[in-house]
């Protein structure tokens, strides 16, 4: 018993530092042909209650996962083509797919997990099997192409965020392998429009003391609905402090990084109560806010962040989630506002500085900010100015009364003598 608890951590804990980096091959065969195939790292990270509190795990797709050829299907009778990968006992990652003909999506994207597995979910209180889905996924592709996103890619599926990186796919495949024509993600272009030589000289340079990267640029972000108007907004200058492991300096090193605007590209979703905005900037940083809104109070706040990163100088790819945040507070059909520098803590290893921030996630409307809530730090920013201003004003007062005070004593004197 103890031996196979002890087993289980172990097979954890090797997942966790090896399962994101493995690839898993994914196939879906009807008689000797193939019609979808995956190749793809992903992880998952899920919130579950625990008696007292609530818990976060990443849990990675290990290579150990199957295609369960029971439930999936290539649609060729009618149904929705397909995949079905199966692992542990009763955890599940569904994609479905759909096309028009010359273009294919996926259609729907589900997560199935299993409370009761205690070796991933410990002292949860449940044992219901769990199933997400999400309809908006945007993983899209001519078809007789292959889908390739190797940068990462968050999606908010329920309370769970999915990641996939170093992705390959294909649905309604003409032949039995991946098509080599490839349709690259806007992530990936991204990343490749960067001149390449700054890896290089990244690595060269040995720079012993990092120097501190100063203000970062605003950036204009926001999400679209699916008809195209937007539905978030999002103003702000990003920093990011992050500890990690440095591969060059042996060490753990703490480092600010600023994000970048015009290297970044946002993407996300709204949802009545929820709205989810991601931040990729070239391959290797992915950035997830979720604001939550309380429809009994009408207010809403910034309650997750999630930051994943896979920096040349990282020994493992970071990963760094906190679902249970309660910050930018602000009243439903308002914006919210701070100029001034704010510090969101995540985790130990993780927080974000923001800088002259404005955020609007629910009732967008004609594409701009409604009126703004300012946070408290700008509010005691605009006093002070006003209580420097009263301070003079009492100190003149004062100097005043003691030379009036002064005069007609010194009168008094005068006349005494
Ligand atoms: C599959 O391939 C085998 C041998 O390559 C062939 O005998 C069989 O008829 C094929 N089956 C189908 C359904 O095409
Ligand atoms: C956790 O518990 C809270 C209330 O106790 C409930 O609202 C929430 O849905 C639960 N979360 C999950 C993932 O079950
Ligand atoms: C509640 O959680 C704390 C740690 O977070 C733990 O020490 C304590 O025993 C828990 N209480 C119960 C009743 O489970
Ligand atoms: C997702 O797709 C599968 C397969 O087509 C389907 O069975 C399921 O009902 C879909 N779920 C939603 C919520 O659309
Ligand atoms: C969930 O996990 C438990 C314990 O590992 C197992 O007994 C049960 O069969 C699983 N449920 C499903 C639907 O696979
Ligand atoms: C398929 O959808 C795309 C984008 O929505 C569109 O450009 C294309 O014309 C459609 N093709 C057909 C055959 O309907
Ligand atoms: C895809 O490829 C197959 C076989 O090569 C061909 O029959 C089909 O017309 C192609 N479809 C498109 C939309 O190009
Ligand atoms: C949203 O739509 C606007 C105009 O329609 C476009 O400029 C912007 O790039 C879109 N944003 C995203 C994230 O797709
Ligand atoms: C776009 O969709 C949203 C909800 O999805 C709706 O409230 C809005 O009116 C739509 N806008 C247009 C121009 O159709
Ligand atoms: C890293 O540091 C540890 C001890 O701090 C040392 O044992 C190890 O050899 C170092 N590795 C490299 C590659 O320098
Ligand atoms: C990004 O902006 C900076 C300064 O505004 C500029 O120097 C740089 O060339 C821009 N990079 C790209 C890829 O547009
Ligand atoms: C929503 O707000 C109401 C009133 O402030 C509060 O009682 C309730 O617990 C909140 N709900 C959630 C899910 O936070």
């Amino acid at each position: 018993m103890k031996l196979s608890h002890a087993l289980a951590a172990l097979i954890i804990a090797w997942f966790a530092v090896f399962g994101r980096i493995q690839a898993v091959t994914l196939e879906v065969n009807q008689g000797n042909s193939t019609c979808i195939k995956a190749e793809l790292t992903a992880s998952f990270s899920i919130t579950y209650n625990t008696s007292n509190s609530t818990r976060t795990v990443q849990v990675p797709l290990p290579d150990s996962a199957t295609v369960d050829a029971g439930s999936s299907s290539c649609g060729l009778d009618g149904n929705t083509p397909w995949l079905v990968a199966v692992f542990g006992p009763g955890h599940a990652l569904g994609l479905s797919f759909s096309t028009n003909g010359s273009l294919y999506s996926v259609a729907n994207l589900t997560l199935q997990y299993n409370l009761s597995d205690t070796s991933v979910f410990p002292e949860a209180n449940s044992s219901d099997v769990v199933t997400v889905v999400s309809s908006s996924v945007g993983i899209w592709a001519p078809i007789n192409t292959t889908y390739r996103c190797l940068s990462s890619a968050t999606f908010g599926v329920g309370g769970v965020t999915v990641t996939f990186s170093n992705m390959r796919l294909e649905a309604y495949m003409p032949g039995n392998d991946l098509s080599p024509a490839e349709s690259v993600c806007m992530a990936d272009q991204a990343s490749t429009t960067a001149p390449p030589t700054t890896t290089t000289s990244a690595t060269t340079t040995v720079t012993p003391a990092p120097t501190p990267p100063g203000t970062p640029e605003r950036g204009v972000y926001s999400v679209n609905n699916t008809n195209g108007t937007a539905c978030l907004l999002a103003q702000m200058g990003l920093q990011l402090n992050v500890s990690y492991f440095s591969q060059s300096q042996n060490k753990t090193i703490q480092e600010l990084v600023n994000v970048t605007p015009n290297l970044t590209s946002s993407s996300g979703s709204c949802e009545a109560s929820s709205a989810t905005l991601i931040l990729t900037e070239g391959r290797a940083t992915t950035l997830t806010f979720t604001f939550t809104l309380n429809s009994t109070s009408n207010k809403y706040h910034l309650s997750a962040l999630t930051l994943l990163a896979n920096w040349s100088d990282m020994t493992a790819p970071l990963s760094a989630s906190n679902t249970s945040l309660n910050y930018l507070r602000s009243t439903k059909g308002r914006s919210y506002m701070c100029n001034t520098e704010q510090t969101l803590a995540v985790v130990p290893s993780f927080s974000l500085n923001t800088f002259k921030l404005q955020v609007q996630p629910f009732e967008v409307t004609t594409n701009q900010f409604a009126t703004a809530e300012e946070c408290q730090m700008d509010q005691d920013q605009m006093l002070i100015p006003i209580i420097v201003g009263a301070a003079l004003a009492g100190l003149v007062l004062i100097v005043l009364i003691a030379y009036l005070i002064g005069r007609k004593r010194s009168h008094a004197g005068y006349q005494t003598i």
